[in-house]
């Protein structure tokens, strides 16, 4: 397929919803590549997997209290060098300055583990765990100014389970997200 569209994913960790990105990239019919993969971890997991599977890796050190401008100034530079056309936030655990986010308006997605608007910012597990909800799951959406409050693009529902711990739950949450997010991101491209 020609011209398959720019990508480049932002991760802090493990970055597993990173690697379903990388793999579904794999398939002929998809309508996006891998183009470099970043972050706010130098030493993160999946910077590491990243460069196994031959993808682009740069490695920013991580910011400080002081340097957290320079650092996203620097972010959006490599973002911009490498033509990304999107810029998929897979596990990026920052919060990021609104200059940064303007300047990828209606390109730049985040995979987050509640159902929006449900639980913005961290600790959903736990919270849908307290709620007592029968339904937790996942959301991918568009990045705003505002935390996890961008427009909705796609969400995953996931059965909550009676003796489901923050760490059982995680887990399926998990996989729903590695179906979600390269679809979601494919349909939104196309
Ligand atoms: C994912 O569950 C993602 O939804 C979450 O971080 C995890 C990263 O896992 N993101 C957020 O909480 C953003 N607010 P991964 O590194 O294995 O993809």
């Amino acid at each position: 397929m020609a011209d398959k569209a720019r990508v480049a994913v932002l991760i802090s960790g493990r970055g597993s919803n990173m690697a379903a990105l990388i793999y579904a990239a794999r398939a002929t019919d998809c309508p996006y590549e891998i183009v470099l993969v970043s972050g706010d971890k130098p030493n993160a997991p999946g910077l590491m997997l990243a460069e196994a599977e031959g993808v682009a890796v740069v490695r920013l050190p991580s910011p400080t209290k002081d340097s957290k401008g320079c650092f996203f100034n620097d972010l959006n530079g490599v973002l911009r060098k490498a033509s990304a056309e999107f810029v998929i936030l897979a596990g990026f655990m920052r919060i990021l300055p609104d200059a940064f986010v303007a300047g990828w308006a209606g390109q730049m997605i985040n995979i987050h583990p509640s159902l929006l608007p449900k639980y913005r910012g961290l600790g959903t597990h736990q919270a849908a765990l307290d709620a007592g909800d029968a339904v937790a799951g996942c959301t991918v959406h568009l990045v705003t100014a505002e935390l996890d409050g961008g427009p909705i693009l796609g969400q995953c529902e996931v059965a909550v389970l009676p003796d489901d711990t923050v760490d059982r739950l995680a887990e399926r949450v998990r996989i729903a997200e590695h179906q979600l997010l390269p679809r979601v991101l494919a349909e939104y491209i196309r």
